[in-house]
């Protein structure tokens, strides 16, 4: 898929990866950048070549500053309030994904750019990260989901610093919390992230997409619940694997 003029998206061998294409603004996000996302995880969502989705930023600065200012906090003309009307889902469609998401993070991961992040199944992060959450500061609450996603990740307390106090966190701290999984040398964060990508494509596609499902499912659910969901995808992942 092509003609976009926020994102790039290419897929390579089961891989589809997604960059977050405006390094002059930080790779704030913004209407078109809703819009172009909303189009692409559904088309990877439809797609069975796709394995595993890959996001990341262009330019060497950051993943995503937070949403684009210029639109976000000024009175919405005739055109844009209609399209609000219209707000696409992104966040939904996003957690609803079946494949893994890996999220390759550096420089500024912040507002917008920390909640596509936790809507990622896996972050890996380069030394320079810098995570935070400016919204309370510009008088609004997040609004994709970070209220909810992060607590869930981190726990209460450092979403509530985070959140209220503007507190930012670095590579070694976003580790300490289990917000990244791994942090790697600058240089080496796509090459990381494309191991970890390999890795998974490689393996029985149903079986992954059950296993994720499980997971992200279960956590909502009482344990005997959960288990009760495990054992039914674990049935039908071998039944699967039966017809393969
Ligand atoms: N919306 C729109 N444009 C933004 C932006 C945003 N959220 N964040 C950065 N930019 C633009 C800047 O206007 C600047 O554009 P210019 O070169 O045309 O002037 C460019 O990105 C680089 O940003 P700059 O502020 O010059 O870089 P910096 O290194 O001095 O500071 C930040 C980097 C991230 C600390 C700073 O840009 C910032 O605080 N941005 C706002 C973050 C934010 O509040 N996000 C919204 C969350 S809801």
């Amino acid at each position: 898929m092509s003609g976009f003029e926020t994102i790039i998206y290419e897929k390579k061998e089961g891989i589809g990866y997604v960059t977050l294409n405006r390094p002059q603004a930080l790779n704030v996000y913004n209407l078109k950048m809703r819009d172009e996302l909303y189009q692409i995880l559904g088309a990877i969502k439809d797609d069975s070549e796709v394995k595993v989705a890959v996001f990341r930023g262009a330019g060497e600065r950051a993943f995503c500053a937070g949403a684009d200012l210029t639109e976000f906090l000024t009175a919405p003309s005739p055109t844009i309030a209609r399209q609000a009307r219209w707000e696409r889902d992104v966040w939904g469609l996003f957690l609803s994904l079946p494949q893994p998401i890996i999220a390759a993070l550096h420089g500024y991961v912040l507002g917008s750019g920390i909640e596509i992040a936790l809507c990622c199944d896996l972050r890996i992060a380069s030394e320079d990260v810098q995570f935070g959450l400016p919204e309370t500061g510009l008088g609004i609450i997040p609004a994709a989901g970070a209220t909810q996603t992060l607590p869930r990740t981190i726990g209460r307390a450092k979403t509530l610093e985070m959140l209220l106090a503007g507190t930012r966190l670095n590579a070694q701290e976003a580790l300490h919390l289990g917000l990244v999984n791994q942090i790697v040398p600058r240089e080496q964060l796509f090459p990381a992230t494309e191991k970890i990508a390999r890795k998974i494509a490689s393996r029985s596609q149903p079986v992954v997409k059950y296993t994720k499902f499980a997971i992200l499912h279960g956590l909502d659910l009482t344990l005997e619940q959960g288990l009760e969901l495990e054992s039914k995808l674990a049935s039908l992942a071998l039944k699967v694997r039966y017809a393969e």
